[in-house]
């Protein structure tokens, strides 16, 4: 039951960054609020950020040979990092939940946050609920593990 909660590049920045989008709560709240959450739905959800996009392609290689479940935000490597998307397709292939995650509703915003290069080889996605939609994403990732074949 691990999980790879994996935060991308400015996302250190929650509650000093643009707080009229992301809300004023700092980057150690959400850490906090998600290891809450793991606790109560019996997950081990172990929490990271990085401003580097071969990191986060590294531990996406983790979760695979781990059997690790992953929530992922790629912050704006969403829109436009095909290493990403590669890597979350080797997630998603190895029988593992992979789940987008948003703070914001990228569809509401600027035209080159609608594409999302992730969304495709994801098990789903969730965006638009500020830091709720990490506690969806772990809900999420706790019932459909269920799903899946052992
Ligand atoms: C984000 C949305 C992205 O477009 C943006 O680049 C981010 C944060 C979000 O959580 O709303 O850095 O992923």
């Amino acid at each position: 039951n691990r999980v790879l909660l994996l935060n991308g590049p400015n996302l250190g920045r929650l509650g000093v960054r643009e707080p009229d989008v992301y809300g004023s709560a700092s980057y150690a709240d959400l850490v906090a609020a998600c290891a809450r959450w793991g606790e109560s739905l019996a997950l081990a959800v172990d929490v990271r950020q990085t401003d580097s996009e071969s990191e986060l392609v590294g531990w996406l290689h983790e979760a695979v040979d781990t059997r690790s479940h992953v929530v992922l935000n790629p912050a704006a490597f969403t829109h436009y990092s095909y290493a990403l998307r590669d890597a979350a397709a080797q997630v998603t292939k190895a029988g593992l939940v992979l789940v987008e995650v948003h703070l914001s509703n990228p569809y509401a915003r600027e035209e080159f946050r609608h594409t999302s290069v992730i969304g495709a080889v994801a098990t789903g996605t969730v965006a638009g609920f500020g830091f709720d939609s990490y506690r969806l994403a772990l809900d999420a990732v706790r019932h459909h593990m269920l799903l899946l074949p052992q």
